[in-house]
């Protein structure tokens, strides 16, 4: 009989993409998948240790695997991703189950470890990286995430990335083509371009240039790419967004802060004037682009002042959402370090204001399609609205709407009827 694979995976797109990456090769290597742990002969953790909180739900879930472990000593336990990265071997000293420890530069190595039956950990820097094209298992038919670099340079202060999954490396655009030609010929209708600075991308082409490349393959009907560094968002990119017909009108902007004394501590590389004209230029090449960000409460030394600055540029700004957090310092970075480390309440309360306040703009940018009609790519049956479909607006809003389910994977019109913070209500139009 197979053997069964358990993939649990934290945090990012990132991961996301990487545990299809495993399960790709998991599956070449003969094992199918279950969704109950007490039912694999491979566990597979997939870490992120962006935030104190994603370390803390894996390390208690990993705990857990001791007992199974006493009741199937044949169970293999893998520990992938970047908590592997920055602890290596000391995870075996308190968790003495796992078996093989796997960074995110390293994941190709998967199936050669578990063809082996001896304990394993790979954490060397991988330069090869961008050049392993590596299977893809997807869940999903229609919408496929599509890796174009790896790593980061940035050093943002608070940042782990640049240290879990090194310098950056893109991958050759021959290779990016080549999977996206494929997967539009096995009826995926958009693609996501998944990197940590995509617009950094450099490889034999500039990422203009492969914008423009990816938009002649036929059968692809939209592209997507996450994620933008607002000092990167070159003129050139915003041309792209506005002229080539399949990118969608959407980015994903992270501000982190609206203070220059703290974006500066971040060493983000722009000022809040920088961010705020590059802003006003892309709402001037596309009026109706929806824009996103990422916000951290209370950075190290961050003042009241500081914080009502943020919350002035979300009001100036009005973001369609955002994703806000409250500052976890991680180990190892030059944030961890700093004085003034803000207390739990009052980055709770700072967080809780930043969210009260968007979540009132994100309203109030959603009510103002009511009555418009958009161009919705069908995804299937709503899981959280039964009885309808699925899908989304090209600025990559969530609509449900009363349809057939022959239409998933269909590009189909549809009137907004009811806006929501979280979603839209919408009525076809035939
Ligand atoms: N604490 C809080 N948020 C963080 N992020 C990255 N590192 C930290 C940290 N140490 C947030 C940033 C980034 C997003 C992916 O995660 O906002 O854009
Ligand atoms: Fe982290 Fe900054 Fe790189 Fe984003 S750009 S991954 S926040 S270091």
């Amino acid at each position: 009989m197979a053997k069964k694979a358990y993939i649990h995976t934290f945090g990012c797109q990132m991961n996301v993409h990487d545990s299809e990456k495993m399960a790709g090769i998991l599956l070449r290597e003969g094992y199918t998948f279950t969704d109950i742990p007490q039912k694999a002969d491979l566990i597979v953790f997939n870490t992120c240790s962006i935030r104190q909180k994603a370390e803390q739900k894996f390390k208690s879930e990993l705990g857990r695997t001791k007992s199974l472990k006493r009741k199937n000593p044949f169970l293999k336990i893998a520990v992938a991703g970047c908590i592997a990265q920055q602890e290596g071997r000391e995870i075996f000293k308190k968790n003495p189950q796992v078996d093989y420890v796997l960074g995110p530069q390293n994941i190709h190595k998967i199936g050669s470890m578990i063809r082996t039956n001896e304990v394993m950990v790979s954490i060397e820097d991988n330069p090869e990286i961008g050049h392993i094209d590596l299977p893809v298992l997807r869940k999903d038919g229609i919408r496929a995430w599509v890796s174009i670099m790896y790593g980061c340079d940035n050093f943002c202060s608070y940042c782990v990335v640049p240290y879990t999954r090194g310098r950056e490396k893109s991958r050759p655009s021959k290779n990016i083509y080549n999977e996206i030609f494929k997967l539009a010929l096995c009826g995926f209708k958009e693609v996501a371009l998944l990197g940590q600075n995509v617009n950094s991308y450099r490889s034999d082409i500039d990422f203009e240039s492969l914008l423009k490349r990816i938009n002649t393959i036929e059968g692809i009907e939209r592209i997507r790419f996450v994620t933008s560094h607002p000092r990167d968002l070159s003129e050139g990119l915003m041309s792209c967004i506005k002229e080539l017909p399949k990118v969608c009108e959407h980015i994903h902007l992270p501000l982190q802060s609206g203070s220059n004394r703290v974006l500066k501590l971040m060493n983000r590389g722009y000022t809040y004037t920088d961010y705020m004209k590059k802003v006003e230029r892309l709402r001037k090449e596309v009026p109706d682009i929806a824009m996103t960000t990422d916000i951290i409460a209370g950075f190290p030394s961050e003042t009241d002042k500081d914080h009502i600055s943020t919350i002035k540029a979300l009001r100036a700004i009005e973001f369609d959402g955002i994703f806000a957090f409250k500052f976890s310092p991680r180990p190892g970075t030059k944030a961890e370090e700093m004085g003034e480390q803000i207390s739990d309440d009052i980055k709770s309360q700072r967080l809780a204001e930043i969210l009260d306040i968007q979540d009132e703009i994100t309203l109030r940018k959603n009510k103002t399609i009511e009555g418009k009609v958009q161009e919705v790519l069908v995804e299937g049956e709503s899981k959280t609205d039964k009885g309808k479909m699925t899908g989304r607006t090209r600025t990559n809003k969530i609509i449900n709407f009363c349809g057939d389910n022959s239409l998933t994977g269909q590009l189909v019109n549809v009137e907004i009827v009811k806006a929501m913070r979280h979603s839209l209500e919408g009525k076809l139009v035939i």
